[in-house]
């Protein structure tokens, strides 16, 4: 199958009530493992790119990956997407690459750091949608800052986030402004700031409602119904992967992620894709670590880098399952970004 704009995915998990995951990548054994997963289970598949992620592979080898995984499995619609572009000139060039969806993330100035004011972000993220849409490609936008509620910071692990101390008011979506930015924008789905943050160290205990701010979804959903919203930072941080991680060797400071049980309450309430890297990162670690720690003799990657790929399958078979998109593949019409266009006409 070709991969598909996104757009497609989210106005099908919308229909049918689920959520997608979007799985972060940056190398072959990644995209095998989210493959796998979706074969497995028959779930279309969103794939994504950081900045970070596309100088660290190259473009040209993630293109070719992406065709040889949509070459593989015929049968999974993929959707590719370039997460946090920091700028149009950067959702230009994913474009230029195949991407089929691309996030300006207008919520940070071009620096990925500095946060930016409103009229800004609806000038660069309707930039964006002009430039995306009569070749059929997605448009995700975001609006408030991603951070953490319990200490005002963004987070500290990836390149990409805000610096400084943020506000409350800087941290949550307000739902007014978020009408007026959809409308004024034409996003295809909405990444919301709601308290939760990049990386491993999200809350210092098992999130409330004071620090996970799940109300503001559902008051973003009442004012726009037919708004795809997207969740960044929700991986769950299992606690079985941060001992087992400390178990063979690590150092990881105890932590909380977000509940799988809080994001299928957002599915309820519109979140249609939901983005997961660090557990990941931490199950993929847990494998490499096991097999050095117990088998200090080896080296041929080849013993370690399988474990690592079959512990990310079993995180995306969990996740996708969990947020309902099992078995929605062939439910799917195999569409392409220039087919696709012609709804944004119309
Ligand atoms: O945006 C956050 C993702 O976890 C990607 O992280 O920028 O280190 O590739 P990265
Ligand atoms: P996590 O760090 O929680 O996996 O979030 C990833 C993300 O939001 C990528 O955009
Ligand atoms: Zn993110």
């Amino acid at each position: 199958m070709p991969l598909v704009p996104m757009r497609l995915l989210l106005d099908h998990a919308a229909e049918h009530n689920y959520g997608l995951a979007a799985f972060n990548v940056n190398n072959m054994e990644q995209i095998q493992a989210i493959m796998e997963a979706a074969k497995e289970i028959a779930a279309p598949v969103i794939v994504q790119a950081s900045r970070g992620a596309r100088s660290y592979s190259q473009d040209a080898y993630l293109r070719h990956l992406m065709l040889a995984a949509a070459e593989l499995y015929p049968n999974i619609p993929i959707a590719m997407h370039q997460d946090h572009g920091n700028s149009p000139t950067t959702c230009k060039s994913a474009i230029d690459q195949n991407f089929t969806s691309v996030m300006m993330d207008g919520s940070l100035k071009e620096d990925g750091k500095t946060p930016a004011d409103y009229d800004y972000n609806v000038r660069v993220t309707a930039e964006v949608v002009k430039m995306a849409h009569p070749l059929g490609v997605s448009v995700e936008g975001e609006l408030g800052c991603l951070g953490s509620l319990e200490t005002g910071h963004g987070e500290k692990e990836d390149d990409h986030g805000a610096e400084g101390h943020l506000s409350r008011e800087q941290l949550l979506t307000d739902p007014a402004q978020a009408e007026d930015f959809v409308r004024k924008t034409g996003v295809d789905a909405l990444a919301v700031a709601i308290g939760t943050s990049h990386g491993a160290y999200k809350f210092t205990r098992k999130p409330t409602g004071e620090v996970l701010a799940m109300d503001r979804i559902e008051a973003i959903h009442k004012r726009l119904p037919n708004c795809h919203m997207v969740m960044h930072g929700s991986s769950s941080v299992p606690q079985e992967l941060q001992d087992l991680i400390n178990k063979y060797g690590g150092k990881m400071k105890q932590t909380w992620g977000v509940p799988v049980e809080e994001i299928q309450r957002g599915i309820k309430h519109g979140v249609r894709k939901i983005n997961v890297d660090t557990d990941n990162r931490m199950a993929i670690t847990v494998a490499i670590r096991k097999v050095l720690w117990e088998s200090a003799e080896k080296f041929d990657p080849r013993d370690y880098l399988k474990p690592a790929r079959d512990a990310m399958k079993q995180v995306c078979r969990d996740r996708m399952t969990a947020f309902g998109q099992a078995g929605q593949a062939g439910k799917i019409k195999a569409t392409t970004c220039k087919e696709y266009s012609k709804v944004y006409k119309s």
